[in-house]
């Protein structure tokens, strides 16, 4: 696992883990923030609440005074809220994501967030912008079959019925989407390491993690 460029001598741990939907961030960043001791946060979560707030107004999240107000509107309960592993709200999330000013707003909470006691932080900017100089980045990546597949079986675990052919499109959507943006774009930290869990499960990819983190710790 790399160094960030900057992370001043005593700072508090933070592990950055990005990349596109369903490669496997959520299930690594909390099992290694369980196994740390450390905070965990969804920053994707932060983006689908907010889209949430806006569909619930009736505007289109697309919107960027509408997103702008909704993010700035953002409550700790809204996090807590039913609907927001949908696919309506993944779309929604990706749609204010896009949004310059949704981003800013949402800055600070997110490093805060990390520097009190350190954190695992996971998303698609936290090694570019939120943390630069993490002392841990991880690019997860998975082909888009697979990945489209895990979140169909997440989505049926959870009772939402909807095609698996849908929910590739709307994943390599999203992921176009979030790759495309003008600012803080999904993509890789030049400092970051790259796991593609294609054909890892949870357990292989819990350990290679740990191992890049013993390998950064000596
Ligand atoms: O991780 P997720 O699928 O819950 O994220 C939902 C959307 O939020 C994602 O498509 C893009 C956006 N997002 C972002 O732009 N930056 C982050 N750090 C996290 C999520």
């Amino acid at each position: 696992m790399s160094a960030g460029p900057a992370a001043p001598e005593g700072a508090p741990l933070i592990i950055a883990i990005d990349g596109p939907a369903a490669a496997g961030k959520g299930t690594l960043a909390r099992r290694l923030a369980a196994h740390l001791g450390l905070p965990y946060l969804d920053t994707g979560l932060l983006y689908r609440a907010t889209g949430r707030l806006v569909l619930d107004t009736g505007a289109d999240p697309r919107d960027p005074a509408a997103a702008e107000a909704a993010a700035l509107a953002l409550a700790p309960a809204d996090l807590d809220r039913p609907g927001l592993r949908t696919p309506e709200a993944a779309l929604a999330a990706s749609a204010v994501a896009a949004v310059p000013a949704v981003r800013a707003a949402l800055l600070a909470f997110q490093r805060n967030f990390g520097r009190q006691r350190g954190a695992v932080l996971d998303g698609r900017d936290i090694g570019t912008v939120v943390f630069p100089d993490a002392q841990v980045k991880l690019f997860i990546t998975a082909s888009p079959e697979a990945r489209a597949r895990r979140r169909w079986l997440e989505l049926q675990a959870a009772g939402t019925a909807v095609d698996l052919a849908q929910v590739e499109a709307e994943t390599r959507q999203r992921d176009a989407q979030d790759a495309a943006r003008a600012v803080a774009p999904m993509k890789p930290a030049p400092d970051a390491v790259l796991l593609d869990t294609t054909a890892l499960d949870a357990e292989a990819v819990f350990a290679a993690a740990l191992a890049q983190l013993r390998a950064r710790q000596g």
